[in-house]
């Protein structure tokens, strides 16, 4: 299968140099998002085309229902078709080694988009955000809301983390547990379950309603005898959105809401810091990381290095990399930041 796939590959590029020899066509890149499920990968993506193809780029735009074999036949019709460069959004960053063989035998660079490829020595670039960054941003607010500096407490507070293939879900609660460690070893935050590892908070697929169903575990077996809840501290908003479901299930309203974190600003969530049932959220503006991105084919396409201004390490390689900066988001800024700037309607944010 591999080698038909390679020998189709030499056929179809063959084939593409010399309509590009021929006539000025557009060269094609290949998107791979994970999911449509989720809100943010169906701004990733429709920002990625746009601008791709204000760039002059014909695009081939694909989502894999959060299934990596999916995704994997995805980016060999990619290959196939012809693409000049991948953007690939993982499922699960340490699953496509095989297929990205395919793309280096093919001359086909690969960009890492948001989530990083890991184990594979094929793949060239990495563009994100800051995520380390993510969850200072989400361990500070906390800090700063709490003041923790000069606070007794203790506060009680509970961690809900990302996916466990996803290689960012590990940096969002690296970068909040050791901006909270200091606090908790102090005793002024106190997680009263116990459960503070990351194997053991993680959300596989990070799906709300798993997040809802540990949750609700949690209150049931932590909770019942009404211990206050003072902070979730959770790593994105559809994690977020399954503890608050669960919270408010158990009987917490806007008045008496725990502080909840999040991730990605999602409409849901916007809404419910407008209403006070969710205190804030970290903003990576998409059009920031598809402009990025652009820039980064274009210039590969170009012949010329890209910009880079960070590594990171991907278990067999330093992958050079451009992180963009993360912005806090809640109810006191989020007009200004989503509305004003055109990310959302305010009509998207109504009731
Ligand atoms: C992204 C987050 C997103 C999460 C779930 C992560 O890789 O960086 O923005 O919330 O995946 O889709």
């Amino acid at each position: 299968m591999k080698k038909l796939v390679s020998i189709l590959l030499v056929l179809v590029l063959s084939l593409s140099l010399l309509t590009v020899a021929s006539a000025e066509a557009a060269k094609k890149v290949g998107v791979a998002m994970p999911t449509q499920s989720l809100q943010r990968w169906n701004q990733d993506g429709s920002n990625m085309k746009a601008q791709l193809e204000a760039a002059g780029f014909e695009v081939d735009l694909q989502y894999a229902n959060n299934d990596v074999a999916t995704q994997v036949s995805q980016i060999e019709n990619m290959l196939l078709n012809g693409c000049e460069v991948l953007v690939v959004a993982s499922i699960d960053g340490g699953a496509l080694d095989t297929v990205l063989g395919l793309a280096k035998e093919a001359g086909v660079p690969v960009i890492a988009y948001d989530r990083l490829l890991t184990g594979t020595a094929n793949v060239d670039y990495y563009t994100t955000f800051d995520n380390y960054g993510v969850g200072q941003i989400q361990g500070q607010y906390i800090v700063d809301r709490f003041d923790l500096e000069n606070a007794e407490g203790p506060f009680n507070i509970e961690f809900t983390a990302g996916s466990p293939d996803d290689n960012n879900a590990g940096l969002f609660f690296a970068g909040a547990f050791d901006t909270l460690k200091p606090y908790i070893d102090a005793g002024k935050l106190v997680v009263v379950s116990g459960q503070t590892e990351f194997e053991v908070v993680a959300t596989p697929a990070w799906k709300s309603e798993t997040a809802q169903a540990r949750m609700d575990n949690i209150l049931t077996g932590f909770y019942a005898d009404g211990t206050k809840l003072d902070i979730c501290l959770c790593s994105n908003d559809s994690t977020a959105l399954g503890v608050t479901n669960s919270l408010i299930n158990f009987g917490f309203t806007a008045e008496n809401m725990p502080v909840i974190t999040g991730q990605d600003c999602d409409v849901a969530n916007t809404k419910n810091m407008i209403a006070g049932l969710q205190a804030m959220s970290v903003f990576k503006d998409t059009r920031t990381l598809a402009a990025q991105t652009v820039v980064m084919v274009t210039d590969i396409l170009n012949g010329k290095t890209p910009e880079t201004n960070a590594t990171y390490a991907n278990g067999v390689m330093d992958v050079p990399s451009y992180n963009c900066t993360p912005v806090f988001a809640d109810v006191n800024n989020y007009a200004e930041l989503l509305v004003e700037s055109g990310y959302y309607t305010a009509e998207q944010l109504a009731e």
